[in-house]
Formats: C-alpha cells, structure tokens, sequence
C-alpha cells in the first residue's frame, strides 16, 4: 500500500477522532458530523487509490451511488422523532455489511491462519447478532410489532441453548474451517440475535440500539483485522468504544445496571397500560389562565419533553421564554437526559429554535431549583417527571431519575389528552391539586398562551 493512502487512512482517523470530540457538545456536534463525514469521504476515496483493482470497479460504484441516494433520501425525510429507529437500521446494515465481507473472506481464503479465523468468526457472529437485533430494534420503534417485552415460553432456556449452540459452532470452525458450518454459524447467531432483543421492551431499547451500536464497531474493527485494514480497525474500534460508553450512560440516565436492562426482561411481567384517567377529577384551565401564572410568577422553568417534538413547538416555546425574560421572569430549561425519543433529543430541539445553551440546565443541575419555583411548565413530558420512578416498584420506570417537577408552588402541563407517555402508565403529578393542565397540541396552546400574555 503506498505511502500516500496511509496518510489519508492516518487524516481519516484523526477526522473520526475531530469528529466523536465534536458531537461531545451540541454547540461543535454540526462541525463534528461535517468532520466525520468528511473522514468517511477520505477513507472511501483512498481506498480507490490502495490497489483494489478495476476488476469489479463498476459494481462498486453502482452500489455507492444507490447507497447514497438512499441515504440522502432517507436522512431528508425522516422525521427527528424517527431518527433512533433510523440509527438502528443504519447499524444493522453495518453489522450485516461487516460478517458478509468475512463471509466472502471466509469463502475466497478459507481462513489463513488461525488468528485470521478467529477473527472471521467473530465479525460474522457480532456483526450477525447486531444485523437481526438491529432489525427487531426497528420494528419495534417503528411499531411494526408490539413494542412491549415479548417473553416467549422457556424464553431464558431458549436463549441460553443457542448462545451455546453458538459458541460450540464457532470453536468448531475454528479448528476445523466447513463452509457449512459458517452457514450454521451465521443462522444461529441471527437467531440469537432476535431472542437477545425481542425481550427487551418499551423505554429500554434505545439503550440496545446503543449497545447494538458498540457491537457494530467491534465486528467492524474484527472486519479490519481479515481484510488487514488498519483503518477498518481504528474506525471499529472507535465505534465499540463510543457505543459502550453511550449505552453506560443512558442505562445510568434511566437508572438501572445494563444488566437488568438486558436480562430482567426475561422474567418481564406485560405492563398493564394506565387507563384514560378521564373518570378522576383533574383541573384544566384556558391560554389565559395560564399566561397570568407565568406572567405573575418570578421564577419559571420549562420542561420540555416529546410532545415538544410531535409539535414541533420549540420556536414558540422560545417565544414564550424570550416574553417572560422581558417582563423579569426567571426563566431556565430543565432538560431530562431521556426526554424525548433518543440521546440529545431536547438539545438538539431547543438548538433548532437557537434557545441559548446557558439557559439549558441539565437535571442535577435544575433539580434543586424547583422548590424555589413559582410555576412549572411541562411541555409533552410525561415519564420524566413521573413521581412513580420514585415510588411505585411496579412501575417500568421505578429507579430512573426524574426531574423534581412535583416541589415547585404550582405545575402547569400542556398535553392533547390524559393518555399516558412512552412508558404506559399514569402519572399522578396530573391529579395533584397544584397541577393544572392544558389541552391540546402543544404548539396551538403555546401560541395562544404567547398571545394573551402580551395583552396580560
Ligand atoms: P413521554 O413520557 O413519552 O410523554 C410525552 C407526552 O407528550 C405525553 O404526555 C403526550 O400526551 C404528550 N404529547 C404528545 N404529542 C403532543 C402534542 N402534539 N402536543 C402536546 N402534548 C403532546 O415523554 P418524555 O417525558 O419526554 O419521556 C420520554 C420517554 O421516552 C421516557 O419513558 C424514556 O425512557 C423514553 N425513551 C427515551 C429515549 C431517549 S434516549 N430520549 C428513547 C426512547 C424512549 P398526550 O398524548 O395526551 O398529548
């Protein structure tokens, strides 16, 4: 390999490097994702340059014009509310992509050595489990299928015996390399694939998309290691490490070890979903109402939450903070690491409507302020500030850290219905006798509570 494409694979690392410090922080993550992306781009051009041959040039770059068009399209058009469900299928096709080329490797070479082999089965049993996972993650999310734990029957046993299965099979190609059995490899670790992820429910298969995510990387950088790639392998590894400290993180944010994450929900009971809580009393009020609470009040936070997103309500809700910052009102963000549907959500929202950063407060931040607070407004959040996470053992949330909405002097929330968020069950911060809710989508009601506060 010349000299020329080792020092573009070396620029394309530390591009990829430029861009994971970048995406750290939402004031660099557009200039991080420009780097990385211009990374990618010096990688897939020096690859032309490293001796590949023009044998099969063609395909090749039939398949990058489809690939780009197909993900210019979808980035274009996927809504920010569907971008988890996105991620994991991008990361499926990358684990896919990756215990192919070990596949063929496998076909054309037969395994060169035994480290070779190793790594060939390792990339084709990752990438496989992370292609299947990624699918049933995608699904779910989309809600093609329930996205409720399914527990099959025997579903630990079941599980076990094909990690097992597994293993045995990878050992044995080890020692002795058989087409067939890198057949029977590859199904069964699709199939485990499937059982890892299907008993996973609700609010924690994002964090099996991250995970999902960090197993991608690993085969990738396993990839690189058949292919003696060395950039395959700094890229891979970048992404395992990464994913794992995001999957850390989140399952953190949500309050649980990883592990319960993972394997509680093999013995996972079906959530019963909360009722419509119509049939109990709550207080509603008009745009008017409201505008006097916050108009009267000296200090206001807002908490935003999906609905913000579903509404698409942010550059009101800015308005509505900009109006109150005007009249002497104390106003901050108090921004809930799971709020919404994927890591960053509500930054990246609130970034849209150029909210300042300074005046997003992170939740350990905020959570001393709220009882000092005159009013509290929730904006589509629900789960994040359900009490229940405290409380109710029974609850899917029980344990994951919630912002103290429920100290401050009065709650405002402003939701369509008495429907129930993401994780399916009632909140009864909405019965309390400070709250006072607001119905409708949020966008309409911001707007009207925005124009009445500037008559009020
Ligand atoms: P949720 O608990 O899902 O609550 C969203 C609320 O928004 C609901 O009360 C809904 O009530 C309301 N809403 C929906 N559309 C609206 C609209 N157009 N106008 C006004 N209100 C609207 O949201 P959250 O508090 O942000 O919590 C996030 C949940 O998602 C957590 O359970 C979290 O674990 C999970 N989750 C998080 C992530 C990440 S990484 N952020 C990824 C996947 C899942 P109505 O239907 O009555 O309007």
């Amino acid at each position: 390999m010349s000299v020329w494409v080792q020092l573009a694979y070396l620029i394309a690392a530390i591009l990829f490097i430029l861009a994971l410090k970048g995406l750290s922080s939402p004031k660099n993550a557009r200039n991080g994702n420009l780097l990385g992306a211009l990374g990618a781009l010096v990688a897939t051009v020096a690859v032309f340059f490293s001796g590949i041959g023009t044998r099969n040039l063609p395909v090749i770059l039939i398949a990058i014009a489809v690939g780009s068009v197909v993900g210019i399209i979808a980035s274009r058009r996927v809504k920010m509310t569907a971008m988890p469900q996105l991620v994991a299928l991008f990361n499926g096709v990358g684990g896919g992509a990756a215990a192919l080329i070990s596949v063929i490797e496998f076909l054309h070479a037969g395994g060169e050595s035994i480290a070779a082999l190793i790594a060939t089965v390792f990339t084709v049993v990752i990438g496989a489990i992370s292609f299947s996972g990624s699918i049933v993650t995608f699904l779910k999310l989309q809600e093609l299928m329930t996205s409720r734990p399914v527990v099959i029957p025997a579903g630990r046993w079941v599980t076990i015996l094909v990690a097992v299965l597994t293993v045995v099979a990878a050992v044995w190609l080890v020692i002795s390399p058989m087409t067939w059995l890198l057949i029977v490899l590859l199904v069964l670790a699709l199939f485990f694939g499937v059982l890892f992820v299907l008993p996973v429910g609700g609010a924690d298969v994002p964090i099996v998309i991250s995970l999902l995510n960090a197993f991608t990387g690993l085969s990738v950088a396993a990839s690189g290691y058949v292919l003696d790639n060395v950039l395959l392998i700094v890229a891979g590894t970048l992404v395992g490490a990464s994913g794992t400290v995001l999957t850390s993180l989140m399952a953190k944010a949500m309050g649980r070890p990883l592990t319960s994450t993972l394997f509680g929900a093999f013995s996972a009971k079906a959530v019963t979903a909360a009722g419509s809580g119509e049939d109990r009393p709550v207080r509603s009020a008009g745009p008017n109402d409201v505008a006097i609470m916050l108009g009267f009040a000296s200090k206001v936070i807002l908490v935003p939450g999906y609905g913000l997103a579903v509404a698409q309500a942010q550059s009101t809700l800015r308005e509505l903070a900009d109006l109150l910052t005007e009249r002497g009102v104390t106003v901050d963000y108090a921004i809930h690491p799971v709020a919404g549907r994927m890591p960053g959500h509500m930054n990246v929202l609130l970034a849209e409507a150029n909210v300042p950063y300074e005046q997003l407060k992170e939740m350990d931040e905020i959570n001393p302020e709220f009882s000092s607070t005159d009013v509290v407004l929730v904006v589509g959040a629900n789960d994040v500030v359900n009490p229940a996470a405290r409380s109710d053992k029974s609850a899917p949330i029980y344990g994951m850290p919630i912002l103290d909405v429920d100290a401050a002097h009065q709650v405002v929330f402003l939701k369509r219905s008495m429907r129930p968020g993401f994780a399916g069950i009632e909140n009864e911060l909405l019965f309390d006798p400070k709250t006072t809710l607001l119905f409708g989508d949020a966008k309409d009601t911001l707007t009207k509570v925005v124009a009445a506060l500037k008559t009020t």
